[in-house]
């Protein structure tokens, strides 16, 4: 990798932060589907890909997602990538039965997260949410979990990213057996 694409690599992932207030602006769907078209390309355990995307826009969006997660800030968000994981589509890992949906899941909700910011589009990564609303909601069948909620917007303050608490590379970098 040449030093200028390392360095544009390393820029956008300090670039992706937390965004919690969205302008009115809504996001064209071309945007969305340029953003989702990079989750789409993500790795998944056995190229399983155990995943779908719900996009839920305005009145409808915000009630869905405010319901799921009470907070006043979701509600700024113009857009909503439901980010679905299908157990019984996933790898489980022969060994112990280790599911992978969560695994694949990050994965791909991370790739939205970093394209996203390259577009100037604002996400945040919500778990914290009530599943079982959610999942009503949808009309999700068994088998389907809502896994993250991504608000999606363009952020509605000027900072590229405010600063954020990190573990130094040391304290969490260990070099062979201890
Ligand atoms: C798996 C996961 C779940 C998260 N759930 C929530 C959430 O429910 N609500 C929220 O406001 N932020 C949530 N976050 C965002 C984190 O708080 C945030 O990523 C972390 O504080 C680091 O800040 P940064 O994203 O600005 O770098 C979640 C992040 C991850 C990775």
């Amino acid at each position: 990798m040449e030093l200028n694409s390392f360095a544009q690599f390393a820029n956008l992932v300090s670039s992706r932060h937390s965004c919690r207030k969205y302008k009115d602006t809504p996001v064209d769907h071309d945007l969305i589907r340029t953003v989702l078209d990079t989750a789409r390309l993500a790795p998944s355990a056995c190229n399983r890909q155990p995943w779908s995307f719900i996009v839920l826009e305005g009145e409808q969006g915000r009630d869905i997602c405010g319901r799921a997660y009470d907070r006043e800030w979701i509600r700024t968000a113009p857009s909503f990538i439901i980010v679905c994981g299908h157990h019984d589509e996933a790898w489980h890992r022969p060994f112990d039965g280790k599911d992978h949906t969560d695994v694949d899941i990050s994965i791909a909700t991370e790739h939205i997260c970093l394209t996203a910011t390259t577009l100037g589009l604002g996400t945040c990564w919500v778990c914290n949410f009530d599943p079982a609303t959610l999942s009503a909601d949808l009309h999700l069948p068994e088998g389907v979990e809502p896994i993250v909620i991504i608000p999606i917007g363009y952020p509605d303050y000027d900072e590229q990213a405010p600063a954020r608490k990190r573990k130094a590379l040391d304290d969490i970098l260990q070099w062979g057996v201890k």
